[in-house]
């Protein structure tokens, strides 16, 4: 079980400092869950400093694709271990439908995280119209698939998918446990396609509106490994309670 803040574009240095201290202290000891934040780049350093000594790993919203040179304005995987970060969220919507992300960049994105020891957490998810049409699997298998293209077996294990329906984003619209297990499955077959057995292994979280008042019921489907949280991970009581239904959904499993 793995419950990731995604913080956006949110928060300055001291908002994160403090968001950072609250959210350590409201999450004590997580026990089986792994918690994560991800700020914004200009806050990691600090924040790092800030979770130094618990157990919330640090993660960025996203990176590069090669190691370093003339790209102004760019991060490298590199310099986001140099500050700690254990994960980035690589091919979140936002990315694509704002900045023109594409499937074959998140490829190139996933195999240089995991050349350097980051997690990736690889965003896909449907539009709503993908999704009235009746194609959301079709539009999640070509995006995992394409995501993963020659990402090794021997590296899957580092694998993290976030299954996050465009249409739940923000919007406080939430899939049903039932829309979310559905579409799990369907990734986790599509692992089990490329991976075999240890696709089992594989976290495969949900993002889309996660709350305090819906996660239990989320997180407690067989499928859904965990969360990618938004706004709720912006107020440290909303993001500990989401590990707490994360800690019951394990000792319930
Ligand atoms: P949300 O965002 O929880 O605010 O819907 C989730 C995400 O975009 O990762």
């Amino acid at each position: 079980m793995l419950i990731a803040g995604n913080w956006k574009m949110n928060t300055t240095l001291d908002t994160a400092r403090t968001l950072a201290n609250e959210v350590v202290a409201a999450v004590g000891d997580p026990g089986a869950v792994q918690v994560a934040m991800c700020p914004p780049f200009v806050s990691l350093d600090a924040v790092f400093n800030t979770l130094r000594g618990s157990s919330v790993k640090l993660g960025a919203q996203n990176m590069h694709d090669v190691d370093g040179g003339a790209y102004t304005g760019e991060i490298a995987a590199s310099m986001l271990r140099s500050v700690g970060c254990d994960y980035v969220i690589l091919g979140h919507s936002e990315r694509r439908q704002y900045f023109g992300e594409t499937d074959a960049g998140v490829n190139r994105k996933v195999q240089q995280a995991l050349k350097h020891g980051l997690i990736p957490i690889v965003c896909v998810g449907e539009v709503l119209d993908e999704r009235r049409a009746g194609k959301e699997q079709a539009v999640v298998k070509t995006q995992v698939e394409k995501a993963l293209q020659d990402v090794t077996l021997a590296n899957a294990a580092q694998l993290v998918i976030a299954y996050e329906p465009v249409w739940a984003i923000g919007t406080g619209e939430t899939a049903t446990p039932e829309q979310a297990q559905e579409m799990h499955a369907f990734i986790r077959s599509l692992l089990t396609a490329q991976y075999g057995a240890m696709a089992a292994d594989i976290h495969i979280l949900y993002g889309g509106s996660m709350k305090p008042g819906n996660a239990a019921d989320l997180l407690s489907q067989t499928d859904v490994d965990g969360g990618l949280i938004g706004g709720a991970s912006l107020k440290a009581p909303d993001f500990a309670a989401i590990v707490t239904a994360g800690q019951n959904a394990v000792a319930g499993a």
